[in-house]
């Protein structure tokens, strides 16, 4: 009887560590889009990271003008102006996709107002708080999946 428990405890052992090693299930949403979207949509999230850089470089060497350029290249009127959007993404979009992704806009537009309005680097560290926010919360809920 003993030798059994023991052996149950070994085995119940044993699964745990498998679960442990296991990955944890993907849980995100699979959004559908094609090869070239794919390639678009990454391409920007890149600049993203980039626009991050240059504002947190900016605030950092107190140069701010190179903060609020990068945040107005990634503001509501830049992505309005941009024509390299390929036809037909936007309706290949979960609506919470769009909302989150304009909400991130507005974010980086108020960090282009924030150096405008010469706040100060706690305030404008904030705001950017606020923007990376957006960004967690959709790699949060989503991943891309190529469709044809
Ligand atoms: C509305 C949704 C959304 C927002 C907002 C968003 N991302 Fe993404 N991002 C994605 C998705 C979806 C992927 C692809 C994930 C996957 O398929 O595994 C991605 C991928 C990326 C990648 C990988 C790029 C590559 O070449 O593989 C980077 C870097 C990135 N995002 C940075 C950012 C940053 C920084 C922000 C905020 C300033 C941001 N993203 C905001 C949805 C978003």
């Amino acid at each position: 009887m003993k030798r059994i428990l023991l052996a149950c405890v070994a085995i119940a052992a044993a699964m745990s560590t498998a679960r442990a090693d296991a990955p944890p299930p993907d849980e995100r949403q699979a959004v559908a889009m094609s090869e070239a979207d794919r390639a678009w949509v990454l391409r920007a999230m890149r600049s993203h990271v980039e626009a991050l850089r240059d504002i947190t470089a900016g605030i950092a060497a107190g140069d701010l003008a190179r903060s609020g350029d990068a945040a107005a290249a990634m503001g509501t009127d830049a992505m309005k102006a941009d024509t390299t959007r390929p036809a037909g993404l936007r309706a290949k979009l979960p609506p919470a996709w769009i909302t989150l992704v304009l909400a991130m806009h507005r974010e980086f537009d108020g960090i282009r107002d924030g150096v405008q309005a010469r706040e100060d680097a706690t305030q404008l560290m904030a705001r950017l708080g606020r923007v990376t926010t957006q960004c967690a919360a959709c790699h949060a809920a989503y991943r891309i999946q190529v469709a044809p």
